[in-house]
């Protein structure tokens, strides 16, 4: 069919360029172990009772989900101490970026953020009609808050800061955070998309949990995907004040959440052991891999996320493809204008072994320093 048939807007969007399927990777490279470290899953899987609820929910798949997952939303009350009718689960937090800039910009409507960030920003504000306005992160690689506040025009009606920012891994200092919500004008909402969130372990650190009992304009945004190890499932919420999330409860398809995931969602908020173990293998692991990562002559900070950003000094799309051989897969970030950086998921024990291994590995063969 002709593409002339599709709307303007679609026309305007690039695919998204996802990490590499494990499934795909072993095929291209006839290998029978893949571990995917491009992705920032939880390599030590979902927890088991989030298993046991799921595969307790397969019996019942033959009825509609719960349509507004009030019982994930009712639980998620209890944790944060917002009333369930604040919040929306949807498809994931992708779905959540993309019911926020659906209920939010009309044509020519400006969506200001920085970059290098999360693709989907930018895609769901040209699907809207919207303007992506794109402002450089700042030399330590955070979100400009100045420069996001110095960009807002009578156009903007939505604001992004990605906290801890994807694929950067940094965050803004709570006070400067605070102080930006307070001196949005009226007409801007503020989205700060907290997929990562709960791996920030700065103390007393607040998060949007904090800004939207202050009352500030935030919609937060939070994922099932990451800690709780359920990407598979796709579970995403937004959080905000009744005034805010109100026309995303509006745009959200019914039965947004599907049934097993939503089970899945529950049992997970159960175990905190499991959540537990996660932020302190992924602590642990970092600190190994950011020694190593040094030791072998690239620039790394760390991180608040379950991801290193890593300056390699060389071309990461060339050593990803050599890692791919090995059975490892990285992302490379050339797409987001870093040709030397790569963004690399914080795996198990075993898995960063086999990743340090297989990089010394690629070094020793081809030095690069400079
Ligand atoms: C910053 C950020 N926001 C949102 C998402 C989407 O998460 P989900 O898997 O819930 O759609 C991701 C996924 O990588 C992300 O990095």
């Amino acid at each position: 069919m002709s593409e002339n048939l599709w709307r303007n807007n679609v026309r305007k969007l690039d695919p998204y360029i996802p990490g590499q399927a494990a499934e795909e990777a072993k095929q291209q490279e006839k290998l029978t172990e893949v571990v995917r470290l491009a992705t920032n899953e939880n390599q030590l899987g979902p927890s088991p009772k989030a298993i046991e609820a799921m595969t307790k929910a397969l019996q019942e798949v033959h009825f509609y989900p719960d349509l507004t997952s009030l019982e994930l939303r009712t639980k998620l009350g209890e944790l944060h101490g917002i009333d369930p009718e604040n919040y929306v689960v949807a498809n994931g937090a992708d779905n959540i970026i993309n019911l926020v800039i659906a209920s939010y910009i009309n044509p020519g409507d400006e969506v200001v953020y920085c970059t290098p960030t999360f693709s989907e920003y930018h895609k769901n504000t040209l699907l809207m009609g919207g303007v992506p306005v794109e402002l450089p992160t700042t030399k330590d690689h955070k979100f400009d808050l100045e420069a996001i506040l110095g960009a807002i025009t009578e156009k903007t009606k939505i604001v992004i800061v990605c906290n801890p920012n994807n694929p950067t891994g940094t965050i803004v200092g709570e006070e400067e955070l605070r102080a930006f919500f307070k001196r949005l004008p009226k007409h801007v909402v503020a989205v700060l998309d907290e997929a990562y969130g709960e791996f920030i372990s700065v103390e007393n650190y607040a998060t949007g949990v904090e800004y939207i009992k202050e009352g500030l304009p935030v919609i937060t945004i939070r994922t099932f995907s990451k800690l709780y190890g359920l990407a598979g499932m796709r579970v995403g919420y937004a959080m905000a004040t009744e005034e805010l999330i109100q026309p995303l409860q509006r745009v959200r398809e019914p039965f947004a959440c599907n049934r097993v995931a939503h089970a899945g969602a529950l049992g997970a908020l159960e175990d905190t052991e499991h959540k537990n173990k996660t932020l302190t293998e992924n602590k642990r692991e970092m600190k190994k891999l950011i020694k190593e990562f040094r030791a072998l002559g690239y620039e790394v900070e760390e991180s608040h996320t379950n991801f290193l950003f890593v300056d390699m000094k060389q071309d990461t799309s060339k050593i990803a493809g050599e890692l791919a051989a090995k059975g490892l897969i990285t992302r490379p970030c050339a797409a987001w204008g870093y040709p030397t950086y790569a963004r690399i998921s914080i795996g198990t024990a075993e898995q960063n072994d086999k990743l340090v291994k297989a990089l010394q590995e690629i070094s020793a063969k081809t030095p690069h320093h400079i």
